[in-house]
């Protein structure tokens, strides 16, 4: 059986080299970043191929990422010998096709999240990913990466705020293409609050509701922004402010509310200017600032083996609760979420 890639295990044809060969699919924004951070940023990894549809994309990735070969088809990147593992960063549609490939490959994936669009693709992997019988898949929910929420879970765990009873959270962004369909809120930005919020809690999301204000005059028609509450197995309440058209800068933020206390995640840098009556932050205009520690420390602890991402039974729930919330967003009524029976999970 083919094993994930341990601390220190050389990759299957690397002649004894420690270095992790990644291959890329998908080299737009999240693929070339990722490329940029395994050459220049995560030890023991270099990117050893690439693939995109645009292969003038995916060569001027491979270019800036020490001479990556940019293979012409995406299946033959993942059954080369010289990959070791694959990071998929494509369109969300093509994540299902290319994690059963990896799985049938044998070869561990980091996938960008969603694992897939509907919760039907993402139990096709949780079955495939069972029936090789050890973890290969990881998925992007870098969150569980960043400084700020790792502190904030452990001020949970360590019991400094006592019992949690409701968290606030909120994610904006300056602007979204128009004409985007209300439920892309839920399904590209809302779902990170999704699995930050199981994470926090370990707890499962067993109802969601959906509110609407009068959609910004700035969306283009979108339902923009939207208010999801969501309830936890043992009654803790999230909502989660979500509005891609706040036009100010890129922003997320949340309060965890317990009985003893709060804990405020605030937006970053620590730097701020006082000048001309004026108390002022810098934002970032996207995500990719805000969460660069990160997507640092994911690609880190993916390549070292460590496992602490978000596995794909983890993909699957924020799925099939973000399917919930969409449910709840069309029929403006609450929605019970019952998620099956959790398979045994996969041994690391
Ligand atoms: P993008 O549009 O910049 O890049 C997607 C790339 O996939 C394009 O270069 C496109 O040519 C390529 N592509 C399309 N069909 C393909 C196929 N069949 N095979 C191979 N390549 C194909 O999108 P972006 O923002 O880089 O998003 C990529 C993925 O990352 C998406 O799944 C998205 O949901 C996710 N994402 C995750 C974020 C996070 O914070 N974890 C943030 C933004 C996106």
């Amino acid at each position: 059986m083919t094993t994930m890639l341990e601390p220190g295990q050389a990759g299957a044809a690397s002649g004894g080299s420690a270095v992790k060969r990644i291959g890329i699919i998908g080299t737009g924004i999240m693929g070339a970043d990722h490329a940029r951070l395994l050459t220049g940023a995560v030890s023991g990894a270099s990117v050893g191929g690439v693939f995109d549809v645009d292969a003038d994309r995916a060569g001027g990735v491979a270019a800036r990422s020490g001479g990556a070969r940019v293979f012409a088809d995406p299946h033959t990147l993942i059954d080369d010998d010289d990959i070791d593992a694959v990071l998929i960063a494509s369109s969300d549609a093509t994540h299902e096709e290319y994690v059963l490939a990896c799985v049938s490959a044998g070869k561990p994936v980091l996938c960008e999240k969603p694992l897939a669009p509907s919760a039907g693709a993402c139990a096709r992997i949780l079955e495939a990913e069972a029936a090789h019988g050890s973890r290969l898949i990881t998925v992007g929910f870098m969150r569980r990466f960043d400084p700020g929420y790792t502190a904030l879970k452990a001020m949970l765990d360590d019991g400094a705020v006592g019992a949690p009873l409701m968290i606030h959270h909120v994610h904006r962004n300056p602007a979204a293409v128009p004409g985007l369909p209300g439920s892309a809120l839920i399904t590209n930005s809302a779902v990170h609050e999704l699995d930050i919020t199981r994470w926090l809690f370990g707890e499962e999301i067993v109802e969601v509701a959906v509110h609407t204000p009068r959609p910004s005059t700035r969306a283009g028609g979108t339902r923009d922004p939207q208010l999801l509450v969501l309830t936890t197995e043992s009654g803790i309440l999230a909502d989660v402010e979500i509005f891609v058209n706040a036009r100010y800068g890129y922003e997320v933020r949340c309060e965890l509310v317990a009985e003893e206390g709060t804990v405020t995640l605030d937006a970053p840098p620590p730097t701020s200017l006082r000048r001309g009556g004026l108390h002022a932050r810098e934002l970032p205009a996207d995500w990719r600032p805000r969460f660069a520690e990160a997507y640092r420390l994911e690609l880190q602890d993916w390549v070292d083996g460590t496992h602490r991402g978000a596995s794909a039974w983890d993909g699957f729930a924020a799925t099939f609760v973000a399917e919930a919330c969409v449910a709840a967003l069309d029929s403006g009524e609450r929605r019970t979420v019952r998620l099956p029976d959790r398979a045994p999970p996969v041994s690391a």
